[in-house]
């Protein structure tokens, strides 16, 4: 089974980052086979790993409307569309991606999480490690997609507003039942580190902090990808150190 590394928190934390930074370190421990699962619809994982997901979730579903007479005749739709949907991941150098992508149709969040869910569930077999990158909102976790991490990493600034907002989270989880064996927080883009009281408040293990590093808002602007880093890049490098727990398969 594939060990599951849901990565979750507010808007502009560094989800994004710090999945692609993930991703590059378990390709470059070469821990086996790796998944990254653009689950945010408002996406740029893919830009971040340098790859382009011609066809998403989104997309598929939206061609399908357009064209329900796609679906093979005998075969139901839901089967179709997950069969789609295996078709349109993307190869990586040393990595796979899926991306969700959103829809144009009005009110069919709920479907593409359904589909992306039960793709996942299947998928988890075919992986060693799969690397979720989930949307902003809590709405994301109340649907479940995903229920069944091994790693839940949240992502925060140092403020309190946001180590509230890892807190609340973490809330969530546990009243929705959602399986998670682990949940893990990193503070992202401080220099000295958050306030010790206020980590303590999240109820999450705290694993450090990331400093706040040029060469990725270098690369942000330039929409380059995050695997082309230098080696020696000090966010890469406080990640590697302090994100050993994220990945070990317990
Ligand atoms: N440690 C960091 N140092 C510099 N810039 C960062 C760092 N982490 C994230 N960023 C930048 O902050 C912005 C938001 O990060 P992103 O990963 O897209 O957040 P999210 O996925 O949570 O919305 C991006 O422009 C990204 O390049
Ligand atoms: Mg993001």
């Amino acid at each position: 089974m594939g060990y599951v590394i849901a990565v979750a928190g507010k808007g502009g934390t560094g989800k994004t980052t710090v999945s692609a930074l993930i991703v590059r370190l378990l390709k470059e421990k070469k821990c086996g086979s790796i998944l990254a699962v653009d689950a945010d619809p408002n996406s740029n994982l893919a830009e971040a790993l340098g790859v382009t997901a011609k066809e998403t979730i989104g997309s598929i579903l939206d061609r399908l409307s357009a064209n329900p007479q796609e679906v093979p005749p005998g075969m139901g739709k839901d089967s179709y569309v997950e069969y789609r949907v295996q078709t349109a991941i993307v190869e990586g150098d040393g990595f796979d991606l899926l991306a969700m992508g959103h829809p144009e149709g009005a009110g069919c969040y709920c479907y593409v999480n359904n589909v992306l869910r039960n793709v996942i569930s299947k998928l988890v077999k075919d992986y060693d490690f799969i690397v979720l990158d989930n949307e902003a909102g809590l709405e994301h976790l109340s649907r479940r997609t995903t229920r069944n991490a091994d790693a839940l990493l949240i992502v925060s600034d140092a403020s309190s507003v946001g180590l509230k907002a890892a807190q609340r989270i973490n809330q969530l989880v546990k009243e929705l039942d959602i399986r998670v064996k682990n949940k893990f927080l990193i503070v992202n883009r401080s220099s000295g580190g958050p306030d010790k009281e206020k980590v303590l408040g999240t109820g999450l293990e705290y694993l450090g902090h990331l400093p706040l590093d040029g060469q990725i808002s270098e690369f942000s602007l330039k929409g380059a990808a995050l695997m082309d880093l230098d080696d020696n890049n000090a966010c890469l490098n406080a990640l590697k150190k302090i994100g050993e727990k994220i990945w070990h398969k317990s």
